[in-house]
């Protein structure tokens, strides 16, 4: 359907859902703790979105079951709460989520530690932070939309981390998921070029070990193939005449 330039009133619109999205992971930050399970966790940001007079976005999305993905070590994305996964010390945990404010969608994501994590586990926690911002340096009017990608990866590559390829980011807008697709590697092509107005998210996905990944049988939770664990960091932007506007920022 290509790609939506967003109105100054719809701009008004998405910068006010994505407020509202950092707000509830703000909360859902401060609430993690061990002994915690995910079910908590969602059941909470569930509450924190519907608190704003918001929905989830997520729920019942292609049939997904919850408002928050939580995701726990080896999880890389889309994993189900459960009441009986009990985070522990020393564990990492990616939250995604989204919510619906007037129509608009948002969507955000962060990988927290859980109590004392490694120094191996923040490292990459960082990495994976520290690429989004790596990418969206490129994330201009004028520039095309794969020098995000092809930045992205090659901060990630001096690591030698896995970049998940099956997931992508997109654009965003009065749907979770509009055109165009993100890649968070290395592009041959320089794809469509960035213009005012577009609302892209931006998510790259990078495990401690190698890329690959596999679905459980419940056809949600993306697991790593080699058992190794996974980062996620994901925010909501407006491309303008300048810098980048990260509308999920907190
Ligand atoms: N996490 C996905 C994204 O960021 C959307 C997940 S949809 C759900 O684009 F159904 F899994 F929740
Ligand atoms: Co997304």
């Amino acid at each position: 359907m290509g790609i939506t330039i967003k109105t100054e009133q719809e701009i008004r619109l998405m910068r006010e859902s994505c407020r509202l999205l950092a707000d509830v992971f703000q909360s859902l930050e401060e609430a993690v703790h061990p002994g915690m399970s995910t079910m908590e966790i969602n059941i909470l940001g569930d509450q924190l979105i519907r608190q704003h007079g918001c929905i989830p976005n997520f729920l019942h999305y292609n049939g997904y079951p919850a408002s928050i993905c939580v995701s726990v070590n080896d999880e890389v994305v889309h994993g189900i709460p459960r009441k009986h996964h009990i985070l522990q010390e020393g564990d990492i945990v990616s939250l995604d989520a989204g919510l619906i404010y007037q129509g608009y969608h948002s969507d955000m994501a962060r990988t927290f530690g859980v109590g004392q994590i490694s120094d191996e586990a923040q490292k990459l926690i960082d990495a994976a932070k520290q690429s989004f911002f790596e990418g969206i340096k490129m994330a201009r009017a004028g520039n095309h939309l794969y020098e995000i990608s092809n930045a992205i990866a090659a901060y990630i590559d001096t690591f030698g981390y896995g970049i998940v390829r099956e997931l992508v980011g997109h654009g965003i807008g009065t749907r979770l998921h509009e055109d165009p697709q993100i890649p968070n590697f290395a592009q041959v092509r320089r794809g469509p070029k960035l213009r005012p107005g577009m609302t892209l998210c931006v998510e790259p996905m990078i495990n401690m070990g190698r890329a690959d990944v596999e679905w459980l049988d419940d056809d949600w939770t993306v697991v790593t193939q080699d058992g190794s664990w996974s980062a996620h960091y994901e925010n909501t932007i407006l491309i303008t005449e300048g810098d980048p506007e990260i509308l999920t920022l907190y």
